[in-house]
């Protein structure tokens, strides 16, 4: 019977073994069954207010591990909870029953106190006594019906908070094909991993395939099986690039990447350079998901998830005394456009200072999601060089802002500086910028911050393809008139 623990690593053996072995291949061959405690100060909180007492019991006894969960039989002390900042409380579930009438003076409370806390309702049937209109009016985001458990209640409010074991292993279900065996399967039907940060626990949750010709692959490992090291490290010492798993899967991998790395950044024994490698391992995974999937709760919670293990990174890898800085922007020459912009912007506002964490994940997730609009558009024009494009083109090119803003907005509970960055972030103080030609003081801060990580990032990624090129210098050189002086002093403090 396979544990979700079978999908950690051991960490504890990490610098005995890690230190003679080449790192790919050595983390390919950790593997033991070593159960791994997490402690992520990102464990998603529940607060549950019912006046049944057995419910909230049976709630309580269930102990979901990484969640906390406080309950409230009575209105007084749901109050307190609330109104206790310490509490870290991530969602609400207040049952209808709770308040006369139907839980509305707790929601009112709550939206008081807690304005972009987000809302759920228990009931005995799925409207709640609500119209539809009136649930969205609430901005209730979902009516659960009794019976529920307490793990149900999780799974669906926290959707990629947890790596869900039996739907990853029933993906593989039925399909008899053997490790070594080829199979005819239609590229689409495949998902890409970079063969270099696939990593495993002691058992495979997955069926991973190789490419052997057109529409074939090979099977190397199978889902549930002991993961074997040596077979997959043998195929990156070959050169492969990359391996496949089927698309059904790609959420669970994703899952699976999320609690990985959450995994390695608390744990201090690992190096910071693999730290880094699966962080950007995972905000790579995250918009490819996005880009296939469109939005959905589980981007978007993996998006904020990944936002926020990039502070803890950046704090990791202090900065500019780090040796391993280098290194590291380096590895953002090949990362997607979204995570490497992530990566410099959480640089960026680490020399900025901010003190309110709330804020400095809204800025960070807007950097995440600055160029969805693109995804939007043919993609002859949202994957093209702005450079090459005729005028044309350029005018649809220049749209993507508002677009992605438009789709962001409809994000519930979104705060409102998220679409408002995306809108700005290609909008210049001296007019030169689009889509509204905005100039100085019409700009947010935020925007401008996330507007010149994300030059910075193209420019790296230039210099991935031209060694010589000199991203800083070739900003101070011929952007710096763009952003404000502000912008330009904490770039200059972070990477000059
Ligand atoms: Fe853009
Ligand atoms: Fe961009």
């Amino acid at each position: 019977m396979l544990s979700k623990y079978d999908a950690l690593p051991d960490f504890q053996s990490w610098n005995a073994q890690g230190q003679a072995v080449d790192n790919i291949i050595f983390r390919l061959t950790l593997h033991s069954l070593s159960p791994l405690v997490y402690n992520s100060p990102m464990a998603p909180a529940i607060l549950i207010c019912d006046p049944d007492k057995d419910f909230l019991a049976a709630i309580k006894d269930a102990k979901v591990p990484n969640v906390d969960i406080f309950t409230a039989l009575t209105e007084i002390e749901a109050q307190h909870l609330i109104v206790n900042r310490q509490n870290k409380i991530s969602h609400t579930c207040i049952s209808v029953d709770f308040c006369e009438p139907k839980g509305l003076p707790m929601i009112h409370f709550i939206k008081t106190h807690r304005p972009i806390m987000p809302i759920s309702l228990v009931a005995a049937e799925p409207t709640a006594g609500f119209k539809p209109e009136e649930l969205t009016q609430l901005h209730i985001q979902k009516v659960f019906t009794k019976p529920i458990t307490a793990q149900q209640l999780t799974n669906d409010l926290f959707p990629g908070s947890f790596f869900e074991l039996d739907k990853a292993l029933a993906v593989s279900e039925g399909n008899e094909e053997a490790v070594g065996g080829t199979q005819n399967i239609e590229a689409g039907k495949l998902h890409p991993i970079d063969a270099y940060s696939f990593i495993s626990g002691s058992k495979s949750f997955f069926d991973v395939y190789v490419k052997v010709g057109s529409d074939k692959y090979l099977m190397i490992l199978k889902s549930g099986d002991q993961f074997d090291a040596d077979r997959v490290a043998s195929y990156v010492k070959k050169g492969v690039k990359s391996f496949y798993i089927k698309r059904e899967a790609q959420q669970y991998y994703l899952q699976y990447c999320d609690k990985l790395t959450n995994a390695l950044l608390s744990n201090q024994n690992v190096p910071v350079d693999t730290k880094s490698k699966q962080v950007v391992n995972l905000g790579d995974e995250t918009i490819q998901y996005l880009k296939n999937f469109g939005m959905s709760e589980l981007s978007m919670q993996t998006a904020v998830r990944f936002v926020s293990h990039t502070h803890r990174l950046v704090k990791d890898l202090k900065l500019r005394t780090n040796p391993h800085m280098s290194q590291f922007l380096a590895r953002l020459e090949k990362s997607e456009h979204s995570t490497g912009t992530v990566i410099i912007l959480s640089m960026l506002l680490a020399s900025m200072k901010y003190s309110d964490e709330n804020t400095v994940n809204c800025i960070s997730l807007s950097g995440y999601l600055h160029d969805i609009g693109l995804f939007q558009l043919p993609k002859e024009i949202g994957e093209a060089d702005y450079d090459t494009l005729n005028d044309e083109q350029k005018k649809v090119f220049e749209q993507h802002p508002n677009l992605g803003a438009e789709l962001i907005a409809k994000v519930p509970n979104i705060f409102p500086l998220v679409p408002q960055v995306v809108r700005q972030h290609h909008e210049r103080r001296n007019h030169k910028g689009y889509p509204s030609g905005l100039g100085a003081g019409q700009i947010a801060t935020a925007s401008e911050i996330v507007g010149i990580a994300d030059l910075f990032h193209e420019l790296l990624i230039r210099r991935g393809k031209e060694p010589d090129f000199n991203p800083s210098k070739f900003i101070e050189r011929h952007y710096f008139d763009e952003f404000s002086f502000q912008t330009i002093e904490v770039f200059r403090k972070t990477f000059l």
